[in-house]
Parts: structure tokens; sequence; C-alpha cells
């Protein structure tokens, strides 16, 4: 776990590991579990702490996504970090340290992992809800630091800390986002378009796509440069077993049980499928020199 990462999600004050290496605190004394499977728990003290998906789901993202049928999505991910931080980061990092990459709901590390393994010049961290996510994203990549944490709260990362922010079908607080990023810094966030999964939409009794999706997203980032989305569109063949995953990963599995599902794809696989998602891309705006020089 790279140190100095995290900050206190009570006091934020900057936590450092304890000298036997079993906890991560900070000056006032708020002390943090880190478990040994290697994610630091920070979700310990708030009352009313959200779980996440349960080990259910995440055991179905995790085989789903190594099927590899969503890496035209991380892909395209990879492209844009490249593009938008060129050599490095858009604007240069306030420590010596390498640029930050932050996974904000990023499950079991299936994207931070790909990512990283084509921008070796990052560092990158999760955080996810979900102790079982948490888990498996801990061992996701040596680059990888991985932390439980609620997104809906203050994210435990520093001001001005990370080049880029991802927010992968997952929670989005984009006040917390912007103080976290760098002046410059960018953040992704993939959401599914209207005929994302379509055809088992069409089969399958599973959760529709919110219709204003987009324009709460444009509204929710109005104080961010926002540039042009990119649509990343596949039709692709998902076989049984891809069928009852991606059903059993998804806000449809809280619905329904893992044998209904299972049921309910008996005799359906393989089948074509639409893959469609947009990557919006949020930059937070740098200071303006004219406003400093009349300051
Ligand atoms: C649809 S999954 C996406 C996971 C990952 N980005 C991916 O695409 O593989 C949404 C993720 O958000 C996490 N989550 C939900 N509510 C959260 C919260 N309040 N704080 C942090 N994570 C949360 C869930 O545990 C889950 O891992
Ligand atoms: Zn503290």
């Amino acid at each position: 776990m790279r140190s100095g990462l995290f900050i206190c999600p009570l006091c934020s004050h900057e936590l450092l590991a304890t000298p036997d290496g079993r906890c991560l605190r900070c000056a006032p004394g708020h002390s943090f579990d880190i478990a040994r499977q290697g994610y630091v728990s920070l979700l310990s003290g708030s009352s009313r702490r959200p779980t996440g998906d349960t080990a259910a789901m995440t055991r179905s993202r995790a085989s789903f996504l190594a099927s590899g049928l969503y890496s035209p999505i991380a892909d395209a991910l990879a492209a844009l970090v490249k593009d938008q931080c060129g050599s490095g980061p858009s604007a240069p990092p306030q420590t010596a340290a390498r640029p930050l990459m932050a996974d904000l709901g990023g499950g079991t590390g299936w994207y931070s992992s790909y990512l990283l393994d084509r921008l070796p010049e990052f560092d990158g961290v999760l955080l996810d809800a979900s102790v079982a996510a948490a888990k498996i994203a801990a061992r996701a990549h040596p680059r990888l630091s991985v932390a439980t944490a609620d997104l809906w709260q203050s994210i435990p990362l520093p001001d001005s800390s990370c080049a880029v922010t991802l927010v992968v079908f997952a929670p989005r607080n984009p006040t917390e986002i912007a103080r976290v990023l760098t002046p410059g810094g960018v953040c992704l966030v993939v959401t599914p378009q209207a005929d994302h999964l379509r055809e088992l939409r069409d089969t399958f009794p599973m959760l529709g796509i919110d219709p204003h999706k987009e324009q709460r997203l444009t509204e929710q980032f109005a104080d961010f440069d926002s540039e042009p989305a990119q649509a990343v569109r596949r039709q692709t063949t998902f076989t049984a077993d891809d069928l009852v995953s991606v059903m059993s990963m998804g806000p449809s599995a809280f619905h329904t049980s893992p044998e209904a599902i299972a049921a309910l794809a008996t005799g359906h696989g393989p089948m074509d499928v639409t893959v469609s998602v947009l990557i919006h891309r949020f930059v937070r705006a740098l200071p303006d020199p004219a406003k400093n020089q009349a300051a």
C-alpha cells in the first residue's frame, strides 16, 4: 500500500501506518485496521454505513469481467487517460510521487488493474463500500492500494492528490471529486446508454436505465469543464454463463435470487448482446491566472 495516501474519514488528518503495520492512524488517534488481504477499512466508525455489492454479486462481477466482454470499455478508458494526461498528469502533482488514478466504486479492481498495466507511470487507489469487493481488489494489482469507504461521505484522499478519477457504473460525488483532483485533472464517468444490454432487457426482467441519467450527470458536473463524451458500442456474443454472471452482478441481483437468475438464463445462451456505454470527460478547471493577479 502506498504510504501517506489516505486521510482520516473522521478528521481529515493524514493517515500513517503504525510501526507494526497493522493499522493506519491519524495524529488525533483515530485508527483503522489493515485487513490481512491488504485493504484498509475506512468505513469503521460510521453508524449508517453502506454495504455495497454482496459477496455473490462480487463473485459474478469478477467472473463476468474476466470474460473480457467489457475490454473495449477498458481500452477506451486507457486511451482517454493517455490522451488527457500525455506523458504525465496535465498539472504537476503536488508531491514527487507518481501520478495517482482513483477508481471510485471500483468493485473488484478489474478496470484499475487493466489500466495500470497499460499506464506504467501511474499508481492506483480503489475505494468501494463492499468488503467482498475490497478483498478481491486488494490482490488485483501490485500498484493498486485499496480501502473500503463510503463515497457519499468525504472521500478519504487528500486535496488535489489525483490526476485521474474513474467512476465506472458507480456512485459519484462531484464536490468531493473536484476536491481530490489536481487542477486540470480529469474524471472519467462511464454510464450505460439506453440500448446497453438491450437484448437482455428484452428477454429477462432486469431493471431499466434511467432516461434522465445524462441530464442529471451534466447538472452534477456543472462546475467542471466538460469535454465531448466518447461512445463505446459493440455487439458481442454472451455465453449462457456470461448471461447468468451479468444479471447476477448488477442492480437486478438485489431483487432476484441467484437460483431464479440461473433458471431464467437456462436455454438462452449464446446470445448476441449490445454493449453500449458513454464515457464522459469532466476536467477540473485550472486556476484562472487573471483572477490570481487581481487578488
Ligand atoms: C455496479 S458496481 C461497479 C463496480 C466497478 N466500477 C465495475 O464496473 O466493475 C457499483 C460499485 O459501487 C459500490 N458502491 C455502492 N455504493 C457505494 C458507496 N456508498 N460508497 C462506495 N462504494 C459504493 C458497490 O459496492 C459496487 O462495487
Ligand atoms: Zn482522525
